[in-house]
Order: C-alpha cells, then structure tokens, then sequence
C-alpha cells in the first residue's frame, strides 16, 4: 500500500493548526501509520531539504523547519502521494487553490504550513529519514465491521 510523509511545519503548529490538518486527511480516507511531535535537528533539516542546498532560501528554510516543534506523519493509501499534495497545494500559498490547506492558511512562500513528498522515490526516501520501522504501525480499521 502507498505511503506519504507529511509534516507540519512549526508556523502550522504554532497557529493550531494540527487538528484541523490532521481531520482533512482522515476525512479524505487515508490511514495515519506513523505519528510524532519533535524539535527537527539542523542535520536533519539539511538532509530533508539537501536537493535545496545551494537555493539561495536554504538556509532561511532550515533555520525556519528547527525554530519549532513540528508534526511529523505517514500516511497510507491508495494514491496518497498525489493527493496529498494536490490536498497540500502550491508551494506559493498565494497561488495554491482554495480548498487547498496552502490556499485556505497561508499567504507566504517561506511559512506554507505543511510539507507532502511530491514522488514515489522521495515518499519512499522521507519516510526512512523520519521513521524507524518499528515507529510505522500496519493496521485497518475495523469500522466497517462495527457499522454492517
Ligand atoms: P519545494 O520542494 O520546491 O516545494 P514544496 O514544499 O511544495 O515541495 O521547496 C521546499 C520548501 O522551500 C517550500 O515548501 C518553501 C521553501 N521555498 C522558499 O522558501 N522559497 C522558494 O522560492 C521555494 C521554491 C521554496
């Protein structure tokens, strides 16, 4: 089964925004398989954003990504690479869509909430420089079991 991962960034922490992010992708469909509130280290940061390393907003966006805590997720499902990003928006807040967390939350390029892989390779990459394995947990939900 696919899976993504998503953080919330500390300007979606701090705005209290976790609840309200989190519901959008539960609602959606997707199963939450990993979940964690952390300070990200700078060896982190630059690792997560290294293909940005000699963009001149790198080191903006480092200090920006350990100034607080973030919300670090992966999320599974069919599709849910896609869609979370198309959920996610554009990476300019003031060009991503209503509807879209970027377009409903936030007006500013370097503060737009929310991280989402973009690919297969990078999901599957992130993932791993995120979660250890065992912090990933299989499961279904019984709901529909609950509810026939
Ligand atoms: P990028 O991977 O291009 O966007 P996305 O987060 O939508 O996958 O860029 C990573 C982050 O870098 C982006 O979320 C915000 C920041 N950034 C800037 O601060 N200025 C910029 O001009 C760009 C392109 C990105």
């Amino acid at each position: 089964m696919e899976r993504t991962f998503l953080a919330i960034k500390p300007d979606g922490v701090q705005r209290g925004l976790v609840g309200e992010i989190i519901s959008r992708f539960e609602a959606k469909g997707f199963t939450l398989v990993g979940l964690k509130f952390m300070q990200v280290s700078r060896e982190l940061a630059e690792q997560h954003y290294g293909v940005h390393r000699e963009k001149p907003f790198f080191a903006g966006l480092v200090e920006f990504i350990t100034s607080g805590p973030v919300v670090a997720m992966v999320w599974e499902g069919d599709g849910v690479i896609a869609a979370a990003r198309k959920m996610i928006g554009a990476t300019n807040p003031l060009n991503a869509e209503p509807g879209t967390i970027r377009g409903d939350f936030g007006v500013d390029i370097g503060r737009n909430i929310i991280h989402g892989s973009d690919a297969p390779e990078t999901a599957t990459q992130e993932v791993s420089l995120w979660f250890k394995d065992e912090e990933l947990v299989s499961w279904q939900s019984s709901l529909s079991s609950w509810i026939r």
